[in-house]
């Protein structure tokens, strides 16, 4: 096998989903666009259409429900995303936020050094046509803007090149303002842009996404106690929102990659047709942030134990994923194209979203447009349904091609109303996977709906 056919099957030789098909599908059914579009785009900046936006609310909302809502401990903030200058100057961004490439002499592509194989970088080769490569050369990523109109008085700035900052920044706010002791955590959903140099692979590596951070302050003594305990959770978290676990595994950063006030730190992959590739970051971050920031502002960031009187600078545990990523990754892993069965005999296209996660909830069919009662019936059932999660109300072209279209887009419920509910008020509740069908009364839908979507309904 070649190594492209290599990386096509996954560890239980599951087919992998080409990027294609999710970029596809992703357009077609207004999941995600292509930022200016009728300008001829922007390379690495996206939008999300109208289903996109329901899937990435409820990727946000569930990572801030487990993380935030349901630890005692851990409290949340939003920051902005342009701070004060200096902010990057102590957090290493401006000197060290850069990218190395290089480029072909003959075939004129362009190359991160990190990404290139060892042995090209040894040889100096190009890895596609064995042409000569220049010297490195270095690009920062920052994006830079400006704050104020008067020409000499503007200030440069720049916008966030990773969301975490502002945790630091509003450290000692939470600290005083909330009622929590060390250890705890804060959180943060937020914006971050980089000038990366070579975006690509569609939502993978963009110049613009969001970053979701846990920074968990501790005691010193304990730092590795709750690094073991946060790496284990965010890893159970991800399994919980995938179908195909085995996809899911660790890699420990190796000496040359860890940072100097690194004990360890590891990355959450998974395995996709891109390989093996980050999805989440597990870092000993120690207490470098505050330090940093403590020096450059001249605040006293420290903390004082409210009983032992003991004075520290904290020491964090950081967590931080891509919403943009698990959006890609959980499209990539619930997908999948079924050849025709005996239930399903022109075959489907499917997403196996978890209920949890998935954009539409429900959608109500009558069975034929044309019956007044089906129709009335279905819209009420709906009006009532939308009240409560997302529904979709669809009564156009058969029953069958309807079905398909909500499996296009992980629909986990379908209700239809046919004849039979107009003797007993019964319903058709199909479930996306298997495909079952069983009846309900009419009343007593929202309530098993309901049971199957919530928040800590699987995971
Ligand atoms: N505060 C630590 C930090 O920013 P990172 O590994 O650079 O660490 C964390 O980023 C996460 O943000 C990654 O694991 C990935 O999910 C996401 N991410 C980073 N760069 C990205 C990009 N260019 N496009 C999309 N997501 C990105």
């Amino acid at each position: 096998m070649t190594q492209t056919e290599e990386q096509a099957v996954s560890a239980q030789d599951t087919p992998l989903v080409p990027i294609e098909k999710i970029v596809s599908l992703c357009k077609r059914r207004g999941f995600v666009y292509p930022n200016s579009e009728i300008y001829g785009g922007v390379s690495g900046i996206y939008d999300f259409g109208p289903l996109g936006v329901e899937l990435r609310n409820n990727i946000r909302r569930f990572w801030w429900w487990s993380m935030v809502q349901t630890n005692d401990n851990v409290v949340g903030i939003e920051g902005s995303i342009i701070t004060h200058p200096r902010v990057w100057e102590a957090s290493g961004h401006v000197e060290n936020f850069v990218d190395r490439l290089v480029d072909c002499k003959n075939c004129k592509r362009r190359f991160r050094v990190d990404h290139l194989p060892e042995e090209n970088i040894r040889q100096n080769k190009c890895p596609v046509c064995g042409g000569e490569l220049t010297e490195p050369r270095k690009f920062n990523l920052m994006m830079e803007t400006y704050i104020g109109v008067v020409e000499g008085e503007r200030m440069k700035t720049y916008l966030r090149g990773e969301a975490c900052q502002n945790i630091y920044l509003d450290y000692d706010n939470v600290l005083k303002s909330s009622r929590v002791q060390i250890p705890f955590g804060i959180c943060q959903i937020g914006k971050a842009f980089r000038n990366e140099v070579t975006p690509g692979n569609f939502l993978f590596r963009q110049r613009e996404f969001e970053q979701w951070d846990l920074q968990f302050f501790v005691h010193p003594s304990e730092m590795q106690q709750w690094f073991d305990y946060w790496k284990e959770r965010r890893f159970e978290w991800y399994k919980g929102i995938i179908t195909h676990k085995d996809r899911l595994r660790f890699r420990a950063h190796g000496a040359d990659e860890l940072a100097h006030y690194a004990k360890q730190a590891f990355d959450i992959e998974y395995q996709s047709i891109l390989g093996w590739q980050e999805w989440e970051g597990i870092h000993w971050r120690q207490d470098w942030d505050l330090s940093r920031h403590s020096q450059y502002s001249g605040q006293d960031l420290s903390y004082t134990d409210p009983e032992t009187k003991e004075r520290y600078i904290p020491w964090i545990v950081e967590t931080s994923g891509g919403v943009d990523r698990t959006f890609l990754n959980l499209l990539l892993d619930a997908y999948e194209e079924e050849p025709p069965t005996g239930k399903d005999k022109e075959g489907r296209t499917v997403l196996h979203l978890n209920p949890v996660l998935a954009p539409v909830k429900v959608a109500v069919l009558p069975l034929q447009k044309n019956k007044e009662e089906l129709v009335t019936t279905a819209k009420e059932l709906h009006h009532k349904l939308r009240r409560l999660m997302v529904s979709q109300y669809d009564e156009v072209s058969n029953i069958g091609r309807r079905y398909r279209r909500q499996d296009e887009i992980g629909t986990p419920f379908c209700v239809t109303i046919d004849f039979t509910t107009l003797e007993d008020q019964t319903v058709t509740v199909r479930e996306r996977d298997s495909m079952s069908q069983i009846r309900l009364h009419l009343n007593e839908v929202p309530a098993y709906l309901l049971e199957r979507v919530r928040w800590d309904y699987t995971v």
